[in-house]
């Protein structure tokens, strides 16, 4: 075998092993994927349909569209993070964030029906905005944080088919989709500035229901009736 055949092989193996890149330019940030799960049948169709190389692609791309999404046009807006990574895990569950590594269950993979790219990016978008958001010092509810991650899904236009629909919920801050629907109206709002970047901006330190009414001159109880009698009928 050739030198230049060998180290293809090379590469090749270790790329299939872990591979790790750098996204240059401004922002140098390792993004890691390792196939924990390899001898179940989810852990293998991770490595048919989606693979090793095709996630970390799309965790530079969500990157940059959640930076995009909160308005941090420079490295000092951003979290300071410069390592993330993505382990497909015989674990149940969806998938989770833990500091700065997202662990994705196998078994859910293996059970993904309809278009498998739309649904892990999906997902993907939603825990990668995890990595990224600010927490207000974890004082924010809950919900407004799982909320904010899936506008951000709600942006990226992987929206899945069980999602609440416009002006469905209980509370604004419920979370998931309910949550998004309604910071996507509160975004429509304030559409110059990008409402949710500048809520995100508010939440570097701390957290008080009262930023919605300091960017949007209501307050988050008046927003959401307004919200739900928008989609009344
Ligand atoms: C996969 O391998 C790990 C570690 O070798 C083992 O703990 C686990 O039981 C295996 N899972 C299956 C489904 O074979
Ligand atoms: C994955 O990407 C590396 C370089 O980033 C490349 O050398 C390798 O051939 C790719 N592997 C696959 C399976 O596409
Ligand atoms: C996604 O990432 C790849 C690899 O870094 C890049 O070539 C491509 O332009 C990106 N796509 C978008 C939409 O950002
Ligand atoms: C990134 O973090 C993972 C574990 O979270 C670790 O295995 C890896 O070595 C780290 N890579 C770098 C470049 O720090
Ligand atoms: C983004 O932030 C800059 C300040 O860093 C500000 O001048 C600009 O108006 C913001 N743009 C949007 C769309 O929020």
């Amino acid at each position: 075998m050739g030198m230049a055949a060998a180290r293809f092989l090379f590469s090749f193996m270790l790329a299939s092993l872990l591979a790790l890149a750098s996204l240059h330019g401004a922002h140098a940030v390792h993004f890691t994927v390792v196939n924990r799960a390899l001898n179940t049948s989810g852990g293998m169709r991770f490595e048919n349909e989606l693979g090793v190389n095709y996630t970390q692609q799309k965790m530079g791309n969500s990157t940059n569209f959640i930076w995009n999404i909160f308005n941090e046009t420079t490295p000092a807006d951003r979290k300071n993070v410069k390592n993330v990574s993505l382990f497909v895990d015989n674990i149940p569950g969806i998938a989770h964030v833990i500091g700065n590594e997202i662990h994705v269950g196998a078994k859910y993979i293996e059970g993904i029906t309809g278009d498998i790219k739309t649904e892990f990016n999906g997902v993907l978008y939603h825990e990668m905005t995890h990595i990224w958001q600010n927490h207000g010092n974890h004082q924010a509810p809950n919900g407004l944080i799982e909320g904010i991650a899936d506008f951000v899904r709600l942006k990226a236009n992987y929206v899945p088919h069980n999602w609440a629909k416009p002006g469905e919920g209980l509370s604004w801050k419920q979370g998931s989709s309910v949550t998004a629907r309604f910071l996507d109206y509160c975004n429509g709002l304030h559409q110059q500035q990008g409402f949710v970047a500048e809520l995100n901006k508010k939440m570097r330190d701390g957290y008080s229901d009262n930023f919605f009414h300091e960017l949007l001159g209501k307050t988050v109880d008046q927003l959401w009736t307004d919200y739900k009698a928008k989609h009344a009928n």
